[in-house]
């Protein structure tokens, strides 16, 4: 894909999208609220195609908001909006899926580093199957984690990046995963990691790898994301916003809605 094309490949939008990201938005809180104004660029011109990931920890209403703002997106910029996730977006995703989360996997002890390369092996073939091509069509496209957690979970959660030896091979892998594409924006749900563990027991559904791990695991992944969130060279590369996701559904929905027109707004206004 030629930058040209793509919101999300395009250096010189991402230098000016990381301006106003740390300072000015350190934080997309819970009482924003939708701005009306928003629905006149419905008759303006399309913003370019854009890719956002959603990140948090498990339970933290990742997947419930990316469907309401997805469908947010799509009444309101009158676009094609993909809604996909990690792991599992693609066809060769969904068997790594199986293994790493799924019940092919399920009592298999899988090491630290076979773990985050098959988080990279599946974010290659979504990559080059799936978030490529949909980007190329001029679809909108929202995903359900991306590097951050792979940052967050075997970085700081299998605690990889205490060996600087081990955080550069994690780091080199997450690398060469992107093949080569940025987002446009990632929105962090924040929740307490005692909040995450309830939800994920309130779900009910058979647990996971990770939603079996303890509240020690649970905070680190948190505080991993809190850094990313906190650190100016992680927000140069593209922006994060953080979301405090305790709120109603509803709170938080108005937040991401509040922040995705800013993201656009950025699209808009940049020649
Ligand atoms: P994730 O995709 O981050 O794991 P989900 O969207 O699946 O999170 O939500 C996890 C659980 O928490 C679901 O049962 C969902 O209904 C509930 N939930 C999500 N957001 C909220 C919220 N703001 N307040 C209370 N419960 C919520
Ligand atoms: P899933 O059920 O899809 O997400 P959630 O629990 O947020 O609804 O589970 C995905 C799990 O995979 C989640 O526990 C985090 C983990 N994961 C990693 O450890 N590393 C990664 O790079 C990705 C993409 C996910």
């Amino acid at each position: 894909m030629s930058p040209e094309h793509s919101g999300a490949n395009n250096p010189g939008r991402l230098e000016k999208l990381g301006l106003q990201t740390i300072k000015q938005h350190q934080s997309v809180c819970g009482d924003h609220t939708f701005d009306p104004a928003a629905m006149s660029y419905r008759s303006n011109k399309q913003p370019l195609p854009i890719f956002i990931t959603f990140e948090g920890i498990d339970g933290s209403g990742k997947t419930t908001q990316l469907h309401r703002l997805a469908d947010y997106a799509r009444h309101t910029y009158d676009v094609e909006v993909i809604t996909t996730r990690e792991p599992g977006g693609s066809a060769v995703g969904r068997l790594i899926r199986d293994i790493l989360l799924g019940d092919t996997g399920r009592d298999t002890e899988i090491d630290p580093y076979t773990q985050v390369m098959l988080f990279a092996a599946d974010r290659v073939a979504h990559m080059e199957h799936v978030i490529k091509p949909a980007l190329q069509s001029g679809a909108w496209v929202f995903c359900d984690r991306w590097e951050d957690s792979t940052r967050a979970y075997q970085g700081a959660g299998n605690q990889l990046t205490t060996s600087a030896e081990d955080a550069d091979y994690v780091e080199s892998l997450i690398t060469m995963a992107r093949r080569d594409i940025l987002p446009d924006a990632t929105f962090l749900l924040d929740i307490p990691a005692e909040l995450s563990a309830a939800r994920v027991t309130g779900r009910g559904a058979t647990k996971d790898r990770f939603e079996q791990q303890d509240l020690t695991f649970r905070q680190r992944v948190r505080d991993a994301y809190l850094q990313l969130h906190a650190d100016p060279q992680r927000q140069n590369s593209w922006p994060m916003y953080r979301v405090d996701a305790q709120p109603s559904i509803d709170a938080i929905h108005h937040a991401l809605r509040y922040g995705l027109d800013q993201v656009i707004d950025q699209h808009l206004t940049t020649p």
